[in-house]
């Protein structure tokens, strides 16, 4: 999936403003930083602020080349984490906000972090938990019923217990594992909703004849739950965990 770079960083940028915190997880010795699925780079430079060599990378040739026009002077790749091809034990820290539920392969990412990772070295991220978006996928998915097609969620939304158990399997201690209700404020309004569906379920969306009137419909069907007098308020949930290699 391609990105838009301009909403992302004007619309969708309480994603790295959230992951702001997850900064705080970084053990004081990090000096080789892996950020994973950096997007526009904005935590990548505030990783680099804090003194620590760091790559980014990300799938998004969109992403990517926003990153180094936002950053210059930092070091953007363009790929896929699962495929590319990264030093073994090049990096002290994997860092990654908002990006592991896009990824279907979890074990294949586990097993590459773990390469990538010195022994010793440290995995901290945070993306949608177990019942993330579940009021907004549920109206999505009677949407599409209506229409006659499935929905099929693409994303992978763990439990603490399931993640944490695929970490430990894959020689990771937990350090830290939490879940956690982060209801969240959409920018733009009433047009707030459709502007993160659009970006958010664009794969699906790009599949309908009508996506307008699905959007006008979902509007309808969320109102009572998630629309907060001037803005919409997405029911997410977050899964934020600190695990460190040993083996
Ligand atoms: C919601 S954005 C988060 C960007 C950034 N981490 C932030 O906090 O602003 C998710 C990013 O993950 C990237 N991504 C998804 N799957 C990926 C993969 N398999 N390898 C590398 N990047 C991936 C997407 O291209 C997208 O830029």
């Amino acid at each position: 999936m391609e990105w838009n770079t301009e909403t992302y960083d004007h619309k969708h940028d309480f994603v790295f403003k959230y992951g702001e915190k997850l900064l705080d997880y970084l053990p004081a010795h990090s000096n080789k930083v892996l950020d994973v699925g950096c997007g526009t780079g904005e935590l990548t430079a505030q990783i680099a602020a804090k003194g620590c060599e760091v790559k980014g990378i990300d799938q998004s040739n969109n992403m990517i080349q926003k990153a180094r026009l936002n950053f210059p002077k930092l070091d953007f790749v363009q790929g896929d984490i699962l495929n590319m091809s990264l030093e073994k034990g090049e990096f002290d820290t994997v860092f990654s906000n908002a990006v592991f539920h896009w990824i279907k392969d979890q074990q294949k990412l586990a097993e590459k972090i773990q390469q990538v990772l010195q022994p010793g070295g440290y995995l901290i991220c945070e993306f949608g938990a177990q019942g993330n978006i579940n009021i907004i996928s549920q109206a999505f998915s009677a949407e599409l019923k209506l229409l006659g097609k499935t929905y099929r969620s693409p994303f992978y939304f763990p439990s603490v217990s399931a993640y944490t158990t695929l970490l430990s399997q894959n020689n990771f201690e937990i350090v830290t594992a939490d879940a956690f209700s982060r209801p969240t404020f959409l920018k733009g309004g009433y047009s707030g909703l459709r502007n993160w569906v659009q970006q958010f379920f664009a794969a699906d969306l790009a599949k309908l004849d009508d996506a307008t009137m699905v959007l006008d419909h979902l509007e309808e069907r969320l109102k009572s739950d998630l629309w907060k007098e001037d803005h919409w308020e997405a029911d997410y949930r977050r899964i934020r965990v600190v695990a460190k290699s040993v083996r």
